[in-house]
């Protein structure tokens, strides 16, 4: 089986001023010193990735935005390309976050379009799924991922072929900045429905090097449990990742 290497991503969304921003940066490299076999990502907002590029400097953590639009240049007032992401220092993107689709009507069909443009580009999208406490309520959880997972990945399904880099992330909406996690079963779960669906779509080789993250009340007593599951390769963190030492503490869950 394919080794994935684990990844620990931290999504600030609408959060810390600037100068927070590059303290917590600092204090992430300081912490992450002789830290092998994980990788470390963080996707602050649009207007702090040059400040955060600096702080980064040539530190291993990878610098990811947490949205873009599809378009490469013009008259789309207040909307950021994937080029622009690039020149700032992105090498990966957040698409489809909860955040977006519930609270600013982005659709499957858009999220499509942007994972198309960012991949085009050579950036690596990070395409997040997951379904609502109604939806698990009334047992459609899995055929909710599903439809995202067709709808949001139609070009890849229509080339045959997902880049082995793209990262998915499960973040059931119901444990998004609630304190309510997932147990690992139930995430584990949804993982393997997911792993299995990308073997199914595109083929075993894929689905073995495609890591899937967890994001939903992340913390750091939680994070060793989800991380034992096989089909769990990482986290997406919301709260715990804009404090250094709980967020050191997630990076270093192997160390217990
Ligand atoms: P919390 O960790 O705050 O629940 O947020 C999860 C999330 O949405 C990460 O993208």
């Amino acid at each position: 089986m394919a080794e994935r290497t684990p990844m620990i991503a931290g999504n600030w969304k609408m959060n810390l001023g600037r100068k927070e921003a590059q303290e917590l940066i600092y204090a992430i490299k300081d912490g992450i010193k002789g830290l092998k076999d994980i990788q470390v990502l963080v996707a602050p907002p649009f207007t702090h990735l040059d400040t955060v590029l600096k702080a980064i400097g040539g530190a291993d953590i990878y610098l990811a935005a947490q949205n873009m639009y599809w378009e490469m240049s013009g008259a789309y007032t207040g909307e950021v390309s994937g080029r622009m992401l690039q020149e700032a220092g992105c090498t990966h993107v957040i698409l489809g976050h909860s955040e977006r689709r519930n609270l600013f009507q982005e659709t499957s069909d858009m999220v499509n379009q942007k994972v198309k443009a960012a991949s085009f580009l050579g950036l690596i999208p990070i395409i997040c799924v997951g379904e609502t406490l109604e939806q698990r309520d009334n047992g459609q959880a899995f055929e909710v991922v599903q439809r995202q997972l067709e709808k949001s990945m139609d070009n890849f399904l229509a080339d045959q072929r997902m880049p082995p880099s793209t990262i998915l992330a499960y973040e059931p909406v119901w444990a998004i900045g609630t304190g309510r996690t997932a147990s690992p079963d139930q995430a584990e779960e949804v993982h393997r429905f997911i792993r299995e669906w990308i073997d199914s779509s595109f083929d075993t080789h894929t689905a073995e090097q495609i890591r899937i993250l967890y994001g939903g009340s992340v913390k750091p007593d939680n994070i060793s449990a989800l991380m034992s599951k096989p089909d769990i390769d990482g986290a997406l963190v919301g709260g715990a990742s804009l404090k250094s030492e709980v967020f050191l503490k997630i990076i270093r869950f192997q160390e217990g």
